[in-house]
């Protein structure tokens, strides 16, 4: 037995359990199994299938797996609230979200000890993050509700959407998903992990008990199969997906030409950057927040720890011995600092992933951990930056830890993933941190903190972990709709081009052939050929470039070179911007002279030029206008919410509008910074290649612009496929949508994808602050402040 001076030596805990009889009673009156929520009334439970406590492997419950025709019915009862829903004012819609909250609230420690059962996270981290973030999220998008009809006066709701989330953050991700979705007037059909589906349950439950209109939530348990019957459900206006880039890939390309808004936040390898001048004992705490977090399941975990050289040997120290005294075990006592792994399955793969670091040369440094469902705090070194270890998501409780030199590597070691979800800065030198955020490739920066949420900011992804935001004003643009541009009355089809003829075919006009614009320079189609470009009535007017892959290729990499654009002040690009409209009103009369060669009327033809000169100066005007925002989160917090460019976009313009369509899709894209390359109108390209000597002599720097002229779908698939394009917006026919979207599943590059003809690109369609929000990503960096 300890005495106090043995206690006092030690400093062991005592047990500190917290009670689970709420929760029993609970899971014992549902010993018969659950049903899904649908239309506001439990099902009857079907084919079930057993969810287990991980911390002590004891089956709890009995949950249905969700059919194809249970989907159906969900998404057939959203669809009939979704009118009612949307049509009551934002402040009826705001009093059920506040409800929601309140009563979250209310069940605030049923919630908690239930979600650390199921999941087998701390009672500590349910009770003190996970829970208190959900009620947050509630109040918050209350004032969402409230607001939208104020703040997005122009936007309608999507309509119905179909939410699947994973097992880490099972009732938070929902409040994620929901409370936006219903605060914009949508409804859901919410699918909960197999591993974790009670919280969502219980929250059911609470839609019930608040009699929420019916119908509004619905909630269908199961597991991928019940996700893809979501996914491939034909009466879905919208998909936000959280959980493995993998089956977010799968659902890009399943979601691809059905016209779906698309929302995913997928996983993330992120970096945890330790300078020398770093507050060490403060960053050791930090990694404890970033990795041991949770288990490390967490896609925003600070998996990759990079130290300073100079501090290395002493830090490694410092977080070895931090690490030996984290209490790793019963997820429900209070003291537990590291919980179970959230299933056996998963447990599984991280002693797999961790068995092969290990042959690639990986040390192991590790805590404690009981028998069962748990696997220690391990620190990893001898970790090359190519190996297992270094680049596959974990989610286990494990990081790996790499020195740098100079903070040029630190950034380099951080960007060298195909992740970017978040980053987590250490240095006493604000300014150092705040250049470093600037420069790193991630949705979340956090200065000398680690893993800060709050609804009032937006999260989610660069690259491969996703895109769309959760939470703020950013992540409302996700559940909410502009108006749609006119459905076409035809598909945007090019006239095809003719095969090159053989030798002895029809020569026209050996001068004119307009070559393709790369790199700044005028340059012949890598292929050698060109093709014949004619008016409405067929007269030959010369001769375009047919580019091919390759010459795509180049034009990638060209853009690539022209990183300077993007570091630009918004003032320089204005002045750029400006010159553009002073040299194209210079040759206003030939821009139009060209556009009636191809039979516009000559007051249609003056139209679309004076209006593509408009347009330049809107977008110089907005260069240095389209600011991010502070947002209102943590005390003593600020968060800036950059706006960031793309990167690299590729642009594929509409058929008509040879001169506009083209000037307002590459203009928003170049005065946010982004480098672009452009396929012009198939059909009428020739206006767009008389753009080059206006580019050329406004002092637009080489690769910023690059323009491939050619079969534009033929084209889009390279600058679909191509990794190195970050973004792509495509204005053509409903089958290049579809390809278009599902090639660019490979990198998740974002879309934004039209038919072509349905825009008037004369009118308020044509331009606006929605193609500025098209051009950027926001970078959420948080800065603490005080002592
Ligand atoms: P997962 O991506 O398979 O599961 C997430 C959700 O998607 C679950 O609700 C699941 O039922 C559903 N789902 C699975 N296949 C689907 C499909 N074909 N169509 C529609 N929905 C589908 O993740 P899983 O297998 O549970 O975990 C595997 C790995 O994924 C983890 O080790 C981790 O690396 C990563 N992951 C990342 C998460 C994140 O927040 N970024 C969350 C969960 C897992």
């Amino acid at each position: 037995m300890n005495s106090i001076a043995n206690l006092i030596d030690t400093m062991e805990y005592g047990p500190a359990p917290e009670s689970d009889d709420i929760v029993r009673t609970w899971l014992a009156e549902n010993k018969a199994g659950f049903g899904h929520f649908i239309g506001g009334a439990f099902t009857r439970p079907g084919k079930t299938f057993e969810v287990i406590s991980p911390a002590t492997g004891e089956t709890i419950a009995h949950v249905t797996q969700g059919t194809a025709d249970d989907v159906d019915a969900a998404v057939k009862a959203a669809r009939s609230a979704q009118g009612e829903w949307a049509a009551l004012s934002g402040h009826e819609r705001a009093r059920w979200l506040y409800a929601l909250a309140r009563r979250i609230q209310q069940h605030a420690r049923f919630l908690a000890v239930l979600e650390s059962i199921d999941n087998g996270k701390p009672i500590r981290e349910a009770r003190d993050i996970d829970v208190p973030l959900v009620a947050r999220h509630f109040y918050h998008h209350a004032g969402w509700a409230e607001l939208v009809e104020t703040e997005f006066p122009d936007a309608k709701p999507v309509g119905v959407c179909g939410q699947i989330i994973p097992w880490n953050f099972p009732l938070l991700m929902l409040a994620w998903k929901i409370a936006p979705a219903l605060a914009a007037g949508n409804s859901v059909v919410l699918k909960p992990a197999e591993y974790t589906p009670l919280t969502a349950l219980a929250f059911a439950k609470i839609c019930d008990e608040i009699g929420l209109p019916k119908g509004v939530v619905n909630i269908v348990t199961g597991d991928g199969v019940t996700g893809e019957a979501i996914v491939n459900h034909g009466d879905i206006d919208k998909l936000a997906f959280t959980g493995s880039t993998e089956v977010g890939r799968l659902i890009r390309r399943a979601s691809a030409g059905t016209g779906k808004k698309l929302t995913l936040e997928l996983g993330g390898k992120s970096p945890f950057i330790v300078f020398a001048d770093a507050d060490l004992d403060a960053a050791v705490e930090g990694v404890v927040d970033a990795i041991w977090f949770n288990q490390g399941q967490v896609c925003c975990a600070g998996a990759r720890i990079l130290v300073a050289e100079a501090v290395a040997d002493r830090f490694g120290a410092l977080l070895r011995e931090r690490m030996k005294h984290l209490r790793v075990g019963d997820p429900l006592d209070k003291s537990t600092d590291v919980g179970a792994i959230v299933h056996p399955v998963q447990l599984a793969r991280i002693r797999e992933l961790m068995d092969k670091g290990v042959s690639e040369g990986a040390q192991l440094h590790q805590g404690d951990a009981p028998d069962g469902c748990f696997y220690p705090p391990t620190l990893a070194t001898g970790v090359e930056p190519a190996s297992t270890l270094a680049t596959e998501e974990i989610f286990g409780p494990v990081a790996t830890l790499t020195t740098f030199r100079t903070p040029t590597d630190a950034v380099a070691l951080a960007n060298n993933t195909r992740y970017g979800l978040a980053a987590s800065i250490w240095s006493e030198n604000v300014n150092l941190c705040l250049g470093v955020a600037a420069e790193i490739k991630a949705g979340v920066v956090w200065i000398n903190c680690t893993n800060v949420f709050d609804a009032g900011a937006g999260f989610g992804g660069y690259r491969e972990s996703g895109f769309g935001r959760e939470g703020g004003r950013e992540g409302m643009h996700a559940y909410l709709a502009m108006p749609a541009p006119k459905a076409p009355k035809a598909d945007d089809a090019p006239a095809p081009i003719p095969p090159a003829p053989g030798l002895g075919g029809a020569v026209v006009g050996i001068d004119r052939t307009a070559k393709l614009y790369v790199g700044g320079k005028q340059k012949r189609p890598d292929g050698g050929y060109s093709y014949p470009v004619t008016s409405a009535k067929g007269e030959a007017l010369g001769l375009a470039g047919h580019g091919n892959r390759k010459d795509i290729r180049d034009a990638v990499e060209a853009a690539h070179k022209a990183t300077g654009w993007g570091a630009a002040t918004g003032h320089n690009r204005a002045q750029v911007l400006y010159y553009v409209a002073e040299n194209l009103a210079a040759r206003a009369d030939e821009f139009a002279s060209r556009l009636k060669s191809f039979g516009q009327s000559a007051s249609k033809a003056n139209r679309e030029v004076e209006t593509a000169i408009q347009r330049c100066f809107w977008y110089a005007a907005q260069a240095d206008k389209f600011d991010g925002a502070v947002h209102q989160t943590k005390s003593a917090h600020v968060t800036l919410a950059m706006h960031e460019p793309l990167g690299v976009m590729g642009i594929a313009c509409p058929t008509a509008f040879p001169l506009l369509g083209f000037v307002s899709l590459v203009l928003p894209a170049i005065a946010m910074g982004n480098r672009v390359v452009a396929i012009p109108s198939q059909t009428h390209p020739l206006a767009a290649t008389d753009l080059y000597q206006v580019f050329d002599t406004s002092d637009v720097p080489g690769g910023v612009v690059n323009i491939v002229t050619g079969e534009r779908d033929e084209l889009v698939k390279t600058l679909a496929d191509h990794d190195g394009v970050d973004g792509l917006w495509y204005f053509g026919s409903n089958a290049g949508i579809a390809m278009a979207e599902e090639r660019s599943a490979g990198n998740l590059k974002q879309t934004w994808c039209e038919n072509g003809a349905a825009r008037d690109w004369t009118g308020p369609d044509g331009f606006g602050r929605q193609f500025l929000h098209r051009a950027t990503q926001v970078k959420n960096i948080w800065v603490p402040y005080g002592e």
